[in-house]
C-alpha cells in the first residue's frame, strides 16, 4: 500500500513523538512508525530529570498540564562523600533556574495521548522499517504492518529510533564520522515502591563505587549503583542491592535508607557516542539515534528535546518560507550543545565512579575535585548551570 506524508518519523520515543507534536502545531503532517507496542513504549523506565528549558518548551506547547500537577520541582542536589552530604544550591547559583522530576514514561504518555487526541498517526508494532532515496527529494519509508507491506512517500525523514535503530545505518558509508567511548562501568537501576529517603537527588561517591538516589513521586524511589559493565543481574538479588545502596550512601550522622519492594531492575552500560553530521540528504537524525551521553549528567532526554526543537523550527521554515537555511545549520546547531553536554556528563562520570584499575591516584584526584566543587562558589556554579541546562542558543 502506498501513502504519503510530509515528514516520516521513525521511532515513538520522546524525540519522535515531540517532533510530530511540534510539526502538528504548525499544520505540518507526519506519520510515526514504532517497532514496539504502545504499552512497551509507555512503560519503559528511563530518564527522570527534566531541565528547566525542557519543561518550558513542553509547557509552551500545551504539554504542561499533568507535568505541572504531578512533576516535582527541585532547587538543589546533594554530592555525598566521606560520610557527609554537600548541597549544590542549583537555583541560588543559576538566578532561580531549577530541574523537574517527571519520568520519561509520563512524558511519553502525555505525548501519545496528545497526538492521538489530535488525530495524529502513530503506527505501533511495525516491522522491517527501511529507508530509501534519502539523497532524493522524495525519500521513502517501507515497512510491514500486520500482513501488509507499506510504502510511505515523504518530503523528509526524521530518524528518531534511538541508538539501536535503523536510520543511522541507512546513511551511505563514508558520510558519518562516529566518536565512541565506553566507560568501564555500568549502572544497575531499580524502581522501588517506597517513599524516597531524601527530598533532593543524592550522588554518592564511595570506595565501593558510585550510588544515586533519585525518585519519581512521593511513593516511588529510583536508585542506581555502579556495577561492572558486563554484570549479570542474577548476581543481584533484591537484598544485596539494598545492602549495597545502604553502605554506599551511609553518612556519619545516622541517615537511613528506606527499603521496599523492587518493581523493576536492569543494567545499563555507560557510553558516550556522537555521529557527525547528524544529517544526510533528506534524513535528519535526532536524540539517541545521533548521540548517547552517560546518564550521570541526566541529559539524554533533554538533549533529544533540544534536537527536535531545532529540527521542527528548520522544517517549519522550509514549509512556511521555502528557506533551507536552518535545515543546513541543523547539525552544527545541535552538535554544539551535544559536545557541551558530553563534556559535562563525562566530567560528572569521571568524578563520581570508582575505577577498578585505580592504584590510588585517580581516587585522590576525585576527592580533590569533589572538595573543590563543594567549597568553591565558582566550581559549584559551573556544575549548577550545566546541570539545570544552559540556555538554548
Ligand atoms: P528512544 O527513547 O530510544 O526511542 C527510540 C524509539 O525508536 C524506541 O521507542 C524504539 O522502540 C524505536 N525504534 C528503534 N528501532 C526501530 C525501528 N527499526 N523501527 C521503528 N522503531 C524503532 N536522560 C535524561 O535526560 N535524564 C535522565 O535522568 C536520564 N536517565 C536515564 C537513565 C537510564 C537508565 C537510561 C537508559 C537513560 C537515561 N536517560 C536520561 C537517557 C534518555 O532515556 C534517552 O536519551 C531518551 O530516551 C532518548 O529518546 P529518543 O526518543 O531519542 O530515543
Ligand atoms: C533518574 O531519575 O532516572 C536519574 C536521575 C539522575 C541521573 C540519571 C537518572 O543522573
Amino acid at each position: 500500500m502506498n501513502k504519503k506524508t510530509q515528514v516520516g518519523i521513525v521511532g515513538a520515543g520522546p524525540s519522535g513523538l515531540l517532533l510530530s507534536h511540534l510539526l502538528h502545531l504548525e499544520g505540518i503532517d507526519s506519520v510515526v512508525l514504532e517497532a514496539r507496542s504502545r504499552k512497551y513504549v509507555e512503560e519503559r523506565v528511563r530518564a527522570g530529570v527534566l531541565e528547566q528549558g525542557t519543561v518550558d518548551l513542553l509547557c509552551e506547547t500545551g504539554l504542561g498540564d499533568r507535568l505541572q500537577r504531578e512533576g516535582l520541582v527541585h532547587h538543589g542536589i546533594e554530592l555525598r562523600f566521606d560520610g557527609r552530604g554537600h548541597r549544590i544550591a542549583l537555583s541560588d547559583l543559576t538566578s532561580g533556574r531549577s530541574i523537574w522530576i517527571y519520568g520519561q514514561r509520563e512524558v511519553v504518555k502525555d505525548l501519545i495521548d496528545t497526538r492521538l487526541a489530535a488525530n495524529g498517526t502513530i503506527h505501533f508494532e511495525v516491522d522491517d522499517v527501511s529507508l530509501t532515496g534519502i539523497d532524493s527529494s522524495s525519500p521513502v519509508l517501507s515497512y510491514h504492518r500486520g500482513s501488509q507491506d507499506h510504502n510511505l512517500d515523504c518530503d523528509f525523514i526524521a530518524g528518531c529510533d534511538g541508538f539501536h535503530g535503523v536510520s543511522r545505518d541507512s546513511i551511505p558509508a563514508g558520510v558519518l564520522r562516529a566518536y565512541h567511548h565506553i566507560y568501564p562501568f555500568g549502572w544497575l537501576g531499580i524502581l522501588a515502591s517506597v517513599a524516597p529517603s531524601t527530598e533532593e537527588l543524592i550522588y554518592a561517591y564511595h570506595d565501593r563505587g558510585f550510588a544515586l538516589h533519585s525518585l519519581r513521586s512521593p511513593e516511588i524511589s529510583r536508585l542506581y549503583i555502579q556495577v561492572e559493565p558486563d554484570e549479570d543481574i542474577n548476581n543481584w538479588p533484591d537484598d544485596r542491592i539494598w545492602e549495597e545502596l545502604s553502605v554506599r550512601m551511609a553518612t556519619d550522622d545516622g541517615w537511613t535508607l528506606k527499603i521496599g519492594p523492587i518493581l523493576e531492575k536492569g543494567i545499563t552500560p555507560m557510553r558516550s557516542f556522537v555521529v557527525e553530521p547528524m544529517q544526510s540528504g533528506r534524513l535528519f537524525l535526532a536524540g539517541d539515534a545521533a548521540h548517547i551521553v552517560p546518564a550521570t549528567g541526566a541529559k539524554g532526554l533533554n538533549l533529544a528535546v533540544h534536537d527536535v526543537h531545532n529540527l521542527a523550527n528548520a522544517l517549519i521554515a522550509w514549509y512556511r518560507k521555502g528557506s533551507d537555511e536552518l535545515l543546513k545549520q541543523y547539525s552544527t546547531n545541535c552538535l554544539d550543545r551535544v559536545w557541551r553536554v558530553q563534556d559535562f556528563s563525562s566530567f560528572m562520570s569521571l568524578m563520581l565512579h570508582r575505577y577498578s584499575d585505580d592504584d590510588g591516584f585517580k581516587g585522590r584526584l576525585q576527592r580533590a575535585q569533589l572538595g573543590y566543587v563543594c567549597s568553591s562558589e565558582a566550581a559549584s556554579r559551573s556544575l549548577a548551570e550545566n546541570y539545570v541546562g544552559l540556555p538554548y542558543a
